[in-house]
Order: structure tokens, then C-alpha cells, then sequence
């Protein structure tokens, strides 16, 4: 693993000119913030060696470097998913990658059924915490000590020193946001009605396909995570209606240009 990690971060630094900071995944509903970054290089996947190939078509994804305010990025637009049929470790490679670049922060984003009745579509929710209903791990199979431990702590996997600097910027512009625990789940499918009910008794606020293992790969490497979903459906009984990717991907564009404005200001502002 650490060979390839290597063997990409070789690639990569030819490619690029500057340092990245902060690391960015561009998840459903957060796509507009590509747009805000100052490019200086942009790498499609396919072009870096050990990145996973990219199963949808069209889709290919890149990896952007350039400055937002004045802190040197990476973000990712596209993300890997884990119904694509991709392993937990191939998904969760670009996260190694861009930590080995000397990222401080990751930020991931992503779209995400409310499962608590007091949430409506269209509200932001900060994860405060997790619970991993994967039903798999990134860090499953031998250890490599040289990237971190065995058994990593996960009592603070979303920072909360981050979660702070989110709540006094969305307060200064009088914008509204949930804070919850975010269930993931493999997907494809989306929740059965009883299954609603269920992650909702075990404790989640949203449920979603994605975000876990990049959090916990970001943490086995002592990475800080901060993470946000856009809740773009309701799981919540007599509130569950027919839905379809394309509603989601709608409702998240809808709320984009609110985590836009957000988050821009607040990495503008990050103390590293
Ligand atoms: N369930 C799972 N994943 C999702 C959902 C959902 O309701 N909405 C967006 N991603």
C-alpha cells in the first residue's frame, strides 16, 4: 500500500506546483464549490497511476489543486462509491493519497435521507458522529503500522474544534443546520420503510451511501474529518414518499449555494 501511495504522490508532484492544505470531497450537493477554487492544475483519475477506475461514464472525475481564499486546496470532484463495486480499500485510496500530500483537514460532503422527524428536505446536518452499517471496513486485513494503528480510536472522528468554526459562521449569516449521527449503509437500494424505522432506533439522524470510509481511513491516519449532508429526502413514517437519485441530486443542488457560502468562508478563515 505505501508503495503505491508513493508511486501516485511521485506523479502527482510533478503535476502540481503548489502544497495543498485542505483536502475537499465534492459529494452530491457540493459540486458548486469546485467553482469557487482558483485552479492551478486539474488531474483526471485516469491519468493517476493506482487511482480506482471510474465506472460511470461521462463521470471521470479529477482532482482539482488551486487556492480558495488563500489556502492552497485539493478537492475531489467525483467520489468513489461503495455499490460501485469498488473494495473499502481501492474507495478510500485517495484519501491516503491526498493525507500523504500533507492535506491538514478533509472535508467531505454528501446527500443523505433524514431519518429524525424533526428534519425537513433541504436542511444541512453536521456529523457529529457515525454508525457504520457497511456492513465492511476499510482498515479490514493486515495492518500496515507505517500509516497507523491497529485499533484506532474513533471517540473523536468529527472535529469538533471544526464543528465550532461551521456553527459561528453559519450563525453570522443567520443560516439554519441540523447536527446529527449519519448511518452508512452499502446502498444501492434505498431504505424500505422498516428500514427507516430501524436506523432511526439505533440512533442516526440520516442515512446515506458514502462518507464513512473516508473518515475512518482520514482517522486510522490522525487526519481531522469534518462532514456535512444535505438531507434531500425524508425516512421518517407517514413522511416516505417514492424517491429517485434525480430527486436527490435536485434537492442538494437547491441547498448547494447555502454550504457554498459556508464553507468557502470558513476555510478562508481556518487557522492550520
Ligand atoms: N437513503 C440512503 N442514501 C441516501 C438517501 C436515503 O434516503 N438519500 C440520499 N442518499
Amino acid at each position: 500500500m505505501l508503495k503505491k501511495i508513493e508511486e501516485t504522490i511521485a506523479y502527482i508532484r510533478h503535476e502540481i506546483t503548489t502544497n495543498p492544505e485542505i483536502g475537499i470531497v465534492l459529494g452530491t450537493g457540493l459540486g458548486g464549490l469546485a467553482n469557487e477554487i482558483i485552479p492551478e492544475s486539474s488531474l483526471p483519475y485516469k491519468d493517476i497511476p493506482n487511482f480506482p477506475e471510474s465506472t460511470v461514464k461521462g463521470h471521470e472525475g479529477r482532482l482539482i489543486f488551486g487556492k480558495l481564499g488563500d489556502k492552497n486546496v485539493v478537492a475531489m470532484q467525483g467520489r468513489f462509491h461503495y455499490y460501485e463495486g469498488y473494495s473499502m480499500q481501492e474507495l478510500t485510496f485517495p484519501i491516503r493519497v491526498l493525507k500523504k500530500l500533507g492535506i491538514k483537514l478533509l472535508i467531505l460532503s454528501n446527500a443523505a435521507g433524514g431519518v429524525n422527524p424533526g428534519f425537513e428536505i433541504g436542511d444541512l446536518m453536521v456529523i457529529k458522529d457515525h454508525i457504520n452499517l457497511m456492513g465492511n471496513n476499510p482498515l479490514l486485513g493486515p495492518n500496515d503500522d507505517s500509516l497507523g494503528p491497529r485499533f484506532p480510536d474513533m471517540s473523536e472522528t468529527y472535529d469538533k474544534k471544526i464543528i465550532r468554526h461551521f456553527t459561528k459562521i453559519a450563525r453570522s449569516h443567520s443560516i439554519h443546520f441540523q447536527t446529527g449521527v449519519y448511518a452508512a449503509v452499502s446502498g444501492p437500494t434505498f431504505e424500505t420503510p422498516a428500514e427507516y424505522k430501524y436506523i432511526r432506533v439505533l440512533g442516526a439522524d440520516a442515512v446515506g451511501m458514502s462518507t464513512v470510509p473516508e473518515a475512518i481511513v482520514a482517522r486510522h491516519m490522525m487526519l481531522p474529518v469534518f462532514a456535512v449532508s444535505i438531507i434531500s429526502d425524508l425516512g421518517v413514517e407517514g413522511k416516505i414518499v417514492e424517491i429517485s437519485h434525480e430527486e436527490v441530486i435536485d434537492a442538494a443542488a437547491r441547498v448547494e449555494p447555502k454550504m457554498t457560502l459556508i464553507l468557502k468562508e470558513m476555510i478562508s478563515k481556518l487557522e492550520l
